[in-house]
């Protein structure tokens, strides 16, 4: 294939670790290397030209080399500035077959820690397809939905051909996707309505990316079919709680190594994110406090034994703080000169706007400090310093390595099916969002079960008629809620 070695990361020299690790967690990802075995005739994938815009881990090289053994032409960015492994990145820009000096893989544009500027560069470039008839992709696999948010700002600007003015941009990353998009309608006035033709669908990985599409669904702004892959229980209910329950800890702990046992934490929101994460930190002896705007999730904290107050009750008595709410303004700076010395600050939610960091770096006398990165001090006036992970973004990808594989393996198996159904039955689902069949979500959970040592009881079928279902599944109506 042509243009396979366009690509940017950070150092190809570690390849090979990259590939040694990529190799330890096939094992763990079952799902993923099942549905390669089960499409490997097939190639249910071959014409599609996946852009991805994922963290670039090793579990995420993982799932980019099954969308390649399943057809699929691949080029990939990152989601966040952060969360790149530069192993993992190398080893999926070398490929299994080459070598630092004969690069043979798939392009990939991510390295950790980028700036603003390079992360929407690195964007672009995966969604630039060399030698293709739109110049883009056919498909997009999105998490947190920034991909599919640049192509629908570059349509929507492309209809009178003019963008925003920079002036009005309400944050410094608004200012840096204006530019992109001032520069790409002046070069090539129908760059990203050509490209938003030919796609055939977006397969969207997180809370975050949901929320955005049924916004644009709402609005009917929305150009191209969805799949919602966060709901499907296989991800939701399994990433976002056993995920977070594992890397919330590892990432406090390889930022700060501080002992959570006894300490004071708070976590802000209840839902899955927040479910892990609670329970992560008891697991590890901290007393933990619940805030909750949703009297369904706060009563849910209560009875499973956490104390659920608000952020004012507290401020001046926790250690840790982390928000889980997808939402904005959680942590505001005049919370933070409250708080008490050496308190640790953290995000595990998508984007950074949960914790104040512009207000908080605007306190007059305040002094920021690298301990190392993505751990930095914030020296108040009066000698009180906090502890801030990853600048607010999310921590466990910042400061740790994310999720471990086995939970990734069910998100990512989602994620493949999810590119499938897309690609390969564009007449069962015109623009929209939709969730994964039931029965694909059971399939999923399926595939992971043996490695576990799980022996499942079969239904008889006089016990399946009795319930209402079949012998083999779906097991649950669409409304049961797990
Ligand atoms: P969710 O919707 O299940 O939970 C969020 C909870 O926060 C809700 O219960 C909501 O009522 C609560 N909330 C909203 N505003 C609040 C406020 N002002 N104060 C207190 N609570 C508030 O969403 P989920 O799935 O838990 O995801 C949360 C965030 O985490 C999203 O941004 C998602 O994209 C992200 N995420 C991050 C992962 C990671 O590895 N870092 C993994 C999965 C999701």
């Amino acid at each position: 294939v042509e243009n396979r070695h366009d690509f940017k990361v950070a150092d190809l020299s570690l390849a090979e670790f990259g590939r040694k690790e990529i190799t330890l967690a096939e094992h763990e990802m079952p799902g993923l290397m099942a549905i390669r075995k089960e499409y490997a005739e097939a190639q249910p994938l071959a014409g599609a030209r996946v852009t991805g815009s994922l963290h670039m881990t090793v579990q995420t090289a993982v799932l980019i080399e099954t969308l390649a053994a399943l057809g699929a032409e691949v080029r990939w960015a990152s989601c966040n500035i952060f969360s790149t492994q530069d192993h993992a990145a190398a080893a999926i820009a070398v490929g299994p077959n080459g070598t630092p000096d004969n690069p043979q893989g798939i392009p990939v544009f991510a390295w950790k820690g980028e700036t603003l500027e390079e992360y929407w560069w690195c964007t672009e470039q995966a969604l630039t397809w060399p030698n293709t008839p739109t110049g883009g992709p056919n498909m997009i696999l999105d998490d947190g939905g920034d991909a599919t948010m640049l192509v629908h700002k570059g349509v929507e600007y492309e209809k009178d051909g003019k963008v925003p003015d920079v002036e009005t941009a309400e944050s410094d990353e608004h200012r840096v996707v204006l530019e992109l998009l001032t520069r790409t309608v002046a070069e090539s006035p129908q760059k990203w309505t050509q490209v938003a033709s030919e796609i055939r669908g977006v397969t969207e990985e997180t809370t975050t990316g949901v929320h955005r599409l049924y916004e644009m669904q709402r609005d009917g702004t929305l150009l191209f079919p969805a799949i919602n892959v966060n709901d499907a229980v296989t991800k939701s209910k399994f990433d976002n709680k056993y995920g977070c329950r594992h890397s919330l800890i590892d990432g406090i702990n390889r930022a700060t190594d501080v002992l959570i046992g006894g300490k004071t934490a708070v976590v802000f929101g209840y839902g899955d994110v927040g479910k892990g994460c609670a329970e992560s930190l008891r697991g590890q002896g901290a007393r933990v406090i619940v805030t909750e705007i949703d009297p369904i999730c706060a009563l849910q904290a209560a009875m499973d034994g956490y104390q659920v107050t608000t952020l004012d009750e507290v401020v001046d008595k926790a250690d840790i703080f982390i928000t889980t709410t997808g939402n904005k303004d959680i942590i505001m700076a005049s919370d933070m000169a409250k708080m008490k010395h050496q308190a640790i600050i953290g995000n595990i939610g998508h984007f950074d706007n949960e914790i104040d960091m512009a207000g908080l770096a605007k306190i007059p006398g305040v002094v920021k400090d690298e301990v190392k990165p993505q751990v930095h001090t914030w020296k108040f006036p009066d000698g009180k310093v906090l502890i801030v992970l990853s600048e607010g973004r999310l921590l466990n990808l910042g400061n740790a390595t994310g999720h471990p594989s086995f939970v990734m393996s069910n998100s990512f198996a989602d994620q493949t099916l999810a590119q499938i159904e897309l690609f390969t039955k564009p007449d069962e689902y015109p623009t929209g969002v939709y969730v994964l069949p039931k029965h694909l979500d059971e399939k999923v959970a399926r595939l992971h079960l043996d490695a576990l040592g799980v022996k499942l009881t079969q239904l008889r079928p006089e016990q399946a008629a009795y319930i209402g279902v079949e012998v083999d599944g779906p097991f649950k109506p669409d409304h049961y809620r797990y």
